[in-house]
């Protein structure tokens, strides 16, 4: 880790690879509104927010009201100038209450709509089959603990490859894999608030795994030749770094990634098709010592490991931030996710604050990261699926402008300088929208919405248009 300290600060003058693509990203619950209309059925943020859940009782019922709005979205797409949308179907929009037989041909046109509409602006699409937002009644069947949802989530993928395969390309199962396990499954702050974050949250990630590599499977065995597309699944990990030079920390920070970004990722890409080493041997002990009869980690059969490991045609990185990490001995005997690993995690001071308050800036975590899964996965092509940080509500955003000249820099000095293998990069987000629990007041957007307006107008910010000059400059030519 260390040697890697002496270039940090160098800015690197060039120009990415001919062929990299630009884009940005959003999500369906965050912009798309319309949560009952044209025969959608609920889905589990939709109960969430009407619960009051979200900061100030916000909900995605209008948000961006994208719905009604798209040929906006891809009027300031093309204002931008990128190559690619990176965006999510809302499932209960095509499939209302989850499954093949709810098929909902409104649900389906609205995309249809969106795809031709980007596609006759020469703007491709990266599309994202889940980001968050379960149907509800799929939920009242067990959600991501039940095991059906596999051929739920199969029998999905199926009808969105016939019904879109032929002009999307990219492919995304899951956006952050861990987020749904560990918010929505362990500490139950995300929907669907389930609270097991010793068990539960394990068996949820357990079959978004499953769930993706069927997925992935359907597609390379009867969509990949008709088509020619690529699968992945978005992950998302900081860098970790460790506190200290002590080896123990240095374990400890290479232990949370494997925790995190390894809880997924090693299965898919780390060769074995597994859980990394490391994690079953810390939850194995702690649930022996808690007095579980075995693991609260399941295992894949021979055959799941086969079918996972590989299951990749590229891997979307969602990356923000960075933690240092050090060696903490967790004493209390409570079965929970956190405590399995032995660490603590803390913030650099120097590490400049946003209004994300789990977000501070530190551009070098983005190369550091790419580097290690590099080592780690055998230098798999690498989509950046979200990168970015959040301001308050201003068109004049310098903070944001500082962010993105110095991660994408970064990104650049990962593939010129280490050869990582990157081939595109999605900004989050295109424009402010629902920021989940944290609601309006989080702003992450190149482009302004005003929300207080029926109309929902989108206004550039200067960050609009510095991303806009740097898709052009493929990159930061001298
Ligand atoms: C990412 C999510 O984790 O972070 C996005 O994939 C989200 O959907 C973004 O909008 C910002 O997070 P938050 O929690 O501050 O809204």
């Amino acid at each position: 880790y260390r040697a890697y300290a002496q270039d940090r600060d160098e800015f690197y003058y060039g120009k990415f690879p001919d062929h990299f693509e630009w884009g940005v990203a959003t999500s369906a619950y965050q912009i798309e509104g319309g949560w009952n209309e044209d025969g959608k059925g609920p889905s589990i943020w939709d109960k969430f927010a009407h619960k009051g859940r979200l900061l100030g009782k916000a909900t995605g019922d209008v948000t961006c009201d994208s719905y009604h709005l798209y040929k906006e979205d891809v009027r300031i797409l093309s204002e931008l100038g990128v190559n690619f949308y990176h965006l999510s179907l809302s499932w209960s929009r095509i499939l209302p209450d989850g499954t093949a037989g709810s098929y909902n041909q409104k649900g389906v046109d609205y995309y249809n709509n969106i795809i031709n509409a980007l596609l006759a602006r020469n703007i491709t699409l990266m599309v994202a089959l889940y980001h968050w937002d379960l149907p509800q009644a799929l939920e009242d069947k067990g959600g991501f603990r039940s095991d059906l949802i596999v051929d739920w989530f199969e029998d999905y993928a199926r009808i969105c490859f016939e019904q879109f395969g032929d002009r999307v390309k990219l492919w995304l199962t899951f956006n952050e894999a861990y987020v749904i396990s560990f918010f929505g499954y362990g500490v139950g702050e995300h929907a669907p608030g389930v609270r097991d974050p010793g068990v539960g949250v394990y068996k949820a990630a357990h079959n978004i795994i499953r769930s993706h590599t069927r997925a992935y499977h359907l597609y390379t065995n009867h969509f990949k030749e008709k088509y020619g597309g690529s699968v992945s699944i978005a992950l998302d990990i900081e860098w970790k770094e460790p506190l200290t030079d002590s080896e123990e920390d240095y374990l400890a920070a290479n232990r949370a990634i494997q925790f995190k970004l390894g809880w997924f990722g090693n299965a898919i890409f780390g060769g074995s098709g597994d859980y990394p080493e490391v994690m079953k041997h810390y939850v194995a002990e702690k649930s022996r010592r808690q007095g579980f009869s075995s693991s609260r980690l399941p295992e894949f059969t021979e055959e799941e490991k086969k079918l996972n490991n590989g299951a990749f045609d590229y891997l979307g990185l969602n990356h923000y931030t960075t933690h240092l990490v050090t060696h903490s001995n967790t004493t209390t005997m409570r079965p929970h996710y956190e405590d399995d690993q032995d660490i603590e995690i803390l913030n650099d001071p120097c590490w400049a604050p946003c209004k994300a308050d789990w977000l501070r800036v530190n551009p070098w975590g983005i190369r550091y990261i790419l580097r290690w899964i590099k080592e780690h996965y055998g230098n798999p092509p690498i989509y950046i699926t979200e990168n970015g940080r959040a301001t308050n509500d201003s068109l004049e955003d310098w903070d944001r402008i500082y962010y993105y000249q110095y991660y994408i820099n970064e990104v650049l000095k990962a593939i010129r300088l280490d050869n990582v293998d990157v081939r595109g990069y999605s900004a989050w987000s295109l424009m402010d929208n629902l920021e989940w629990t944290n609601g309006f007041d989080e702003r992450f957007g190149f482009y302004h919405v005003d929300f207080n307006s029926s109309k929902r107008p989108r206004r550039p910010k200067q960050s609009a248009y510095f991303y806009r000059e740097l898709i052009s400059n493929n990159g930061f030519p001298r």
